[in-house]
């Protein structure tokens, strides 16, 4: 089964995008044959500068190795070192109505936020369905918000064959449905746009610091506390088993303990979770030109399956070659 999915580069990772998102993806690559990238011509369409990009396009890189990545298992690479891509993008949008995009949520919601659009970020779903239709994807593992551009890329998909031969495989969407909301220390969603988050690499007293500061109930000292709800315990139970979430639960309802307790008890759960990818990240920041490599060879992959269907989809059009 081939899996695609793509990682957008926008900043520094929060625990509710391990759990979400990156957790989920990587142990794909146990159970299938996973293509990943991170998709930094998608993140040009917000990008600040082009410092920022290249950083977090090579941070992420970094970041997805260090929590386990396995270069020998998955296909990683960036987006830009399959330019082919952008070949596609362009072949597709002949098959892509324009009312199918202006229907688009994603496109929608940031224009009724007062965005004003330009034409790349009009025609985001044409270039994510190059990705998926460029590799034979079957299989796009995605958040709800990306379900429709799923949809779009099989419409795009649909329209192209019935006109020249069946050269694209249709893919499907995978909606991971029991992945939590992760809540962040103020409780509502956690989420870098409402500055509620805890980084997955911070320094240890930083950590502290935030865990201090995820909001509790003001139950006083010595009184048993309500495990249930709390934002410390939710954070918690995320780096627990079901024993070690029975004995946190106890320990709340024994009244021998104070939030201030509680929040040291996280940063350590959460220091000691990421001290081997800590240490791994430490490594591949030293040690830059091996990320190249892996990269490098990712696209080399990836180059290959995209070289073939090209040259397929150029013969089935008639671009001359
Ligand atoms: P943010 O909201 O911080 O900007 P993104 O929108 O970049 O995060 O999300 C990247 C991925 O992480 C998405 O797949 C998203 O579903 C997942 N994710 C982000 N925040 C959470 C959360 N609080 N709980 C679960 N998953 C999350
Ligand atoms: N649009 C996706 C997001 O914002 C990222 C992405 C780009 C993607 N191309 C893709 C995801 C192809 C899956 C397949 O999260």
């Amino acid at each position: 089964m081939r899996v695609l999915t793509g990682i957008q580069a926008s900043g520094k990772l929060h625990i509710g995008n391990y759990f979400g998102a990156m957790k989920p993806m990587i142990s794909l690559q146990e159970t299938s044959e996973l293509y990943t990238f991170i998709a930094n011509y998608h993140s040009l369409t917000t990008s600040k500068s082009a410092e920022l990009l290249r950083n977090y396009t090579i941070e992420a890189a970094i970041d997805y190795l260090s929590m386990g990545l396995d270069p020998e298992k998955a296909t990683f690479w960036v987006q830009s070192d399959v330019p082919e891509v952008l070949e596609l993008y362009w072949i597709l949008s002949k098959f892509t109505p324009m009312g199918l995009l202006e229907r688009a949520h994603s496109y929608k919601d940031k224009v009724a936020k007062g965005i004003h659009p330009n034409h790349a970020l009009f025609s985001y779903p044409v270039l994510m369905a190059a990705d998926i239709l460029l590799l034979d994807t079957q299989k796009v593992p995605v958040g709800k918000d990306q379900i429709q551009h799923v949809e779009m890329t099989r419409d795009i998909a649909i329209k192209f064959n019935n006109e020249y031969g069946e050269v694209f495989t249709l893919p499907e969407h995978v909606v991971e449905e029991n992945v939590a909301t992760i809540p962040g220390i103020d409780g509502e969603k956690m989420s870098k746009s409402y500055d509620n988050t805890i980084e997955l690499f911070m320094e240890e007293k930083a950590l502290q610091k935030k865990c201090n500061k995820i909001v509790s109930s003001s139950t006083p000292m010595g009184e048993p506390l309500e495990w249930d709800g709390d934002n410390i315990y939710s954070i918690a139970s995320l780096f627990l088993d079901d024993e070690g979430r029975r004995e946190l639960q106890e320990r709340y309802k024994s009244g021998k303990e104070g939030y201030g307790h509680f929040k040291k008890y996280l940063k350590e759960l959460i220091w000691e979770e990421f001290a081997p990818a800590r240490e791994k990240r430490e490594y591949y920041l030293n040690h830059l030109d091996e990320v190249h490599d892996i990269l490098a060879l990712g696209a080399a992959k990836a180059r290959k399956i995209a070289g073939a269907k090209m040259e397929a989809v150029r013969e089935a059009v008639g671009i001359y070659s």
